[in-house]
């Protein structure tokens, strides 16, 4: 079974949006994909449509049932914050321990590929004095780096590609997934990180994209 990790340069980057094309390709391919988000704050129980969880249990081709629900997302919180802070609020400790357990719980399902989302930004804080790097670190695994072409979005993937690199945790790809309304072209963006991250594999996202061959690929993920 191989297993993903899919981050990216900061929230709203699209990680949700990737993860569910390439379970959607995947799937198309025959093969039993499947998503984890191991961690999501801001998840209302009484209204899960729409949330990450749902979005990849659809792309899943699974029904939002708490059975699924608790397989996909065991750790729920209900503020939309920070999901340490969220925690708190619930007089809950999410530990990194936590988040390691459901990971490896996961993986120990020969099923797969399995696809985990993590949370914001490659080095948000995942759990208490762990971010999303400390996770894919202890875990192991190869990671999607997810960036945008929003301005500011070049600066954003080379830092985080420098702190990946720092970990020791290189991505597989980065998916450089066009802005919603961005001002600076896919194209442009593109040009000007293979420019300055030679040798690490680019692969463009269009708005709308329906095509996540090529980002399988890159990931290693049809093998
Ligand atoms: N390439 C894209 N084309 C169309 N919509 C996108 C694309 N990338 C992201 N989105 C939309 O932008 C919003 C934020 O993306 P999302 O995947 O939820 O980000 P993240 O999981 O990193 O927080 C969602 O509504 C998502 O559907
Ligand atoms: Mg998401």
């Amino acid at each position: 079974m191989s297993a993903l990790f899919i981050t990216a340069t900061g929230t709203d980057c699209g990680k949700t949006f990737v993860t569910a094309g390439l379970l959607g390709h995947l799937r198309a391919l025959g093969l039993t994909a499947r998503a984890l988000k191991p961690v999501v704050s801001g998840f209302d129980e009484a209204a899960p449509e729409g949330s990450d969880p749902a979005e990849l249990l659809a792309a899943m081709g699974q029904p939002l049932t708490p059975q699924n629900l608790a397989a996909v997302a065991p750790l729920r919180f209900k503020a939309p914050l920070a999901a340490t802070m969220a925690a708190r609020l619930e007089g809950r400790r999410l530990t990194l321990g936590d988040i390691l357990r459901a990971c490896q719980t996961a993986m120990l399902d020969p099923r797969g590929p399995l696809l985990i989302e993590g949370a914001g930004g490659v080095m948000s804080p995942f759990a208490e004095g762990a971010t999303c790097l400390d996770a894919i670190k202890a875990l192991g695994l190869p990671s999607l780096l997810v960036s945008g072409t929003y301005l500011g979005a070049i600066s954003h993937t080379l830092t985080a590609l420098a702190a990946m690199r720092a970990a020791g945790c290189a991505p597989r790809a980065i998916a450089v997934n066009e802005s919603l309304g961005g001002s600076v072209t896919l194209a442009e963006t593109m040009a000007e990180l293979a420019a300055f991250a030679p040798g690490v594999a680019l692969t463009p996202i269009r708005r709308g994209e329906r095509d996540f061959a090529a980002l399988a690929r890159a990931c290693g993920l049809e093998g």
